[in-house]
């Protein structure tokens, strides 16, 4: 009989491609994947530390785990990503039920260590960061997923350094995959029948600016925008200050790049985003912005924000308002500031309380719920473009695709569909998707 394993996945889409490695690793040694834990030989959790709320939700998940453990001592349960590479060794002395940690440069060991639990090896821990070379050398991350649309990793890690940020501690040092090995691989996955990529980093912008020879990141979308057969080109995250104007023209002048951009401004006081190192101003990114949205008129944005930053002001959270409100965002991601032990923010004084934060988190999404809806409206009866994805949820017959702008619209069509370009005429707007009708 085959080994069943259990997966659940948190975070970010790095974590998201990391765990269709994982499936397609545990493949390889004989493992088939399940939907319940309760049917599982080993259950994993891939995990994110970005805020303390993330990382609480992991000792949560781990507590459901415990019964099984202690109805069946021989299963196996194990912990990979950010939390795993942050805590290592501390995980397995607080949860005694737990047998295998592996961080986020080791994924590519997890078949070794699961081996070694089957033996009755149990309770390691393997954590730390690889060097450049071995870390480019285990690429290309294969995965067997029958899907239009795919990420295709160009560079991971992070040296920008933010100051509220755990990412550059638990995931490494920027390293950027040689182009050739990128385009090669957006061109096998167009042969299966990719239709859609998804260039995926950190921050993508940066993209081999610290390899010798290589191209740039504007360079780079060029080429794999002229890879045949690829209908469609987004990529994130993009960091404001190494976005370029080669980039911005791509908007304007490559067919298949998406009208969408997720650009995270974090903060809208010069004094924040300051003291948060990130290394533009307000100014910068409004001027950003501008450039962006001359180049291509219908691109859509959406930005990340953090609200309650150590110290901040009232009128300092008001110009966050007062950004928000200027550019426009069909989406935002608000946060409310989280501690994270290790980064330089932690040292901060933060004197603001909980309730006045809370307060200014609900403001902000109240205005970006408004604007989100204005935008999203907006759609309403027009004939848009989908890239077909697949069946949707919603029943036999139903199909749903993707906008430009990356909004999920469901239709009724047929199967054939999947993977082209077809144009529906907008019937109804949602929160978050939209349905409508094939414009035969
Ligand atoms: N507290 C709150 N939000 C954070 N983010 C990253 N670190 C923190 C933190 N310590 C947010 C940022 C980032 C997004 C992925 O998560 O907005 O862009
Ligand atoms: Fe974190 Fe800043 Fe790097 Fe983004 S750019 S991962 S927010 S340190």
């Amino acid at each position: 009989m085959k080994k069943c394993f259990y997966l659940e996945t948190f975070g970010c889409q790095m974590n998201v491609v990391d765990s269709e490695r994982i499936v397609s690793l545990l493949g390889d040694i004989g493992y088939q994947q399940v939907d319940e834990a309760e049917q599982a030989d080993l259950v994993l959790l891939n995990t994110c530390s970005v805020r303390d709320k993330a990382e609480r939700k992991v000792y949560g998940h781990l507590g459901r785990f415990k019964p099984l453990k202690d109805a069946r001592p021989e299963l196996i349960i194990g912990v990979g990503g950010c939390v795993a590479e942050q805590e290592g060794q501390k995980m397995l002395d607080e949860v005694p039920y737990l047998d295998l940690v592996f961080g986020t440069h080791n994924v590519h060991r997890l078949p070794e260590l699961v081996q070694q639990a089957e033996e009755g090896n149990r309770r390691l821990s393997l954590t730390g960061f690889l060097d450049r070379e071995t870390r480019l050398n285990l690429f290309p991350q294969r995965s067997e997923l029958d899907t239009v649309t795919r990420f295709v990793t160009v560079m991971q890690g992070c040296d920008n350094f933010c100051t509220y940020c755990i990412v550059p501690h638990v995931r490494g040092r920027e390293v950027s995959r040689p182009s050739h090995e990128i385009i090669a691989e957006v061109e096998a996955l167009v042969a299966q029948g990719v239709r859609e990529v998804t260039l995926l980093g950190q921050n993508v912008n940066s993209y081999g600016n610290k390899e010798e020879g290589e191209i740039n990141f504007a360079q780079l979308v060029r080429k794999v925008a002229a890879v045949e057969g690829l209908s469609r080109l987004r990529f994130t995250t993009s960091h404001p200050k190494d976005l370029s104007d080669e980039l911005i023209a791509c908007f304007a002048e490559l067919e298949n790049l998406c009208h969408q951009l997720h650009l995270p401004v974090q903060a809208g006081s010069n004094r924040i985003l300051q003291l948060m190192n990130r290394g533009y101003t307000r100014e910068d990114y409004l001027q950003t912005v501008a450039k962006l949205k001359k180049a291509c008129p219908e691109i859509r944005l959406s930005t990340d924000i953090i609200v309650g930053f150590p110290g901040e002001t009232e009128e300092e959270f008001a110009q966050t308002l007062d950004l928000v409100a200027d550019v426009g965002y069909a989406d935002a991601f608000t946060f409310l500031y989280s501690r994270r032990t290790g980064t330089e923010a932690a040292a901060l004084e933060d004197k603001t309380g909980a309730r006045i934060k809370q307060q200014r988190f609900e403001r902000l999404l109240e205005l970006q719920q408004e604007r989100s809806q204005q935008i999203w409206q907006s759609d309403l009866g027009a004939t848009l473009t989908l890239l077909v994805e697949g069946e949707s949820k919603q029943g036999k017959g139903q199909l749903f695709g993707r906008t430009t702008w990356n909004r999920i619209v469901n239709f009724a069509g047929p199967s054939e569909l999947i993977g082209q370009l077809v144009d529906v005429k907008i019937t109804k707007v949602f929160r978050n998707s939209n349905l409508g009708e094939l414009v035969s």
